[in-house]
C-alpha cells in the first residue's frame, strides 16, 4: 500500500509536468485578452452564444460518463454534476446560500429542489436577454462555430468515452482547466462591459460556476487517487493522453473565439 502511494505521488508529479501544462491552462490567449479588453456588445454576444452550446451540449458528455460509471459512487457523482446543471439545487444542511449568488453552492443534489430556473442553461438565458439574445439565438449546433462544435464533439468523444480511465482523464483536465482561473477572466471582462455599456447583464451564473469549481477538482483529486489506488494496472499513459486530447478541443474553443474577435 504504501508503495503504490509513492508511486501516486510520482504520478501526480507527472501529471503536473505533462497534462496541467498543457497551453491552454498555462496561457489563454483569449481570456488574457477578454479580461482587459475595451469589449464589444458584439463580442460580449460571440462568447455567449458559444458559450450557450458547449453549457448545452455539456449535459450529453455529462449523462454519458454517468451512464459509463464503473460503479454506484462513480454514477453518483456524475449525476450530482447533472442534476444540478438541468436544475436541481444543491443543499447542505446549515448552511446558507452566499450573498448576492441566486443557488447555493454546497451540498448534494440529494434532497435538493428543482426549479427550471435554476438550470443552468435558463440561467445563461437570463444573462443573454439584456443582450438582445433570446432562446432561438443560443444552444444549438447551428448557433456553434466549427471550433465550439470541434469542441463539443471531442467531449462527446473522450469526457463522455466507455472506457473509464479516459473519461476520467478528461474530466480532470477539464476540472483544473476550469478550476484555474478562466471564469475570473470572464468576471472581470464582462464587469468592465457592465460598466462601460450601462447594460444590466446579471453575472450569476459566471460568479457562481467560479466558486464551485475549487469543490469539482477537488472531487476529480479524490476520484482519481481511489481508482489509482485500487487498481494495480492503472494506465497511466491513456490517461495523460486523455487529458491532453480533451484540453486540445477545449483551446479550440477558445481559439476559435479569439479568432473572430
Ligand atoms: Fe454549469
Amino acid at each position: 500500500m504504501l508503495m503504490r502511494e509513492e508511486k501516486y505521488k510520482e504520478f501526480l508529479k507527472k501529471i503536473n509536468e505533462r497534462l496541467l501544462t498543457h497551453r491552454i491552462i498555462q496561457n489563454n490567449s483569449y481570456c488574457k485578452w477578454f479580461r482587459e479588453a475595451d469589449l464589444t456588445l458584439k463580442q460580449v454576444k460571440d462568447l455567449t452564444v458559444q458559450f450557450s452550446v458547449f453549457s448545452n451540449w455539456f449535459l450529453v458528455a455529462q449523462l454519458k460518463k454517468t451512464i459509463n460509471a464503473p460503479d454506484l459512487e462513480s454514477m453518483r457523482a456524475a449525476k450530482e454534476i447533472l442534476a444540478n446543471e438541468i436544475g436541481v439545487l444543491y443543499h447542505k444542511k446549515g448552511s446558507k446560500p452566499v450573498e448576492g449568488l441566486d443557488y447555493p453552492s454546497e451540498g448534494s443534489v440529494d434532497g435538493g429542489t428543482f426549479h427550471f430556473t435554476a438550470g443552468h442553461f435558463e440561467w445563461l438565458l437570463k444573462f443573454a436577454k439584456p443582450l438582445g439574445l433570446g432562446f432561438k439565438d443560443l444552444g444549438h449546433r447551428k448557433h456553434g462555430t466549427e471550433s465550439t462544435l470541434f469542441f463539443v464533439d471531442e467531449l462527446d468523444r473522450i469526457y463522455g468515452s466507455e472506457d473509464f480511465t479516459t473519461s476520467v482523464g478528461a474530466s480532470y483536465a477539464v476540472e483544473h482547466w476550469a478550476h484555474l482561473g478562466f471564469w475570473k477572466d470572464l468576471i472581470q471582462g464582462l464587469t468592465n462591459f457592465k460598466e462601460k455599456s450601462g447594460i444590466k447583464i446579471p453575472l450569476g451564473f459566471f460568479i457562481w460556476h467560479d466558486l464551485v469549481e475549487d469543490q469539482h477538482a477537488a472531487h476529480t483529486d479524490e476520484e482519481l487517487k481511489e481508482i489509482y489506488m485500487k487498481d494495480e494496472n492503472f494506465d497511466e499513459e491513456l490517461f495523460i493522453r486523455s487529458g491532453n486530447e480533451m484540453l486540445d478541443g477545449v483551446a479550440a474553443f477558445w481559439d476559435g473565439l479569439f479568432k473572430t474577435c
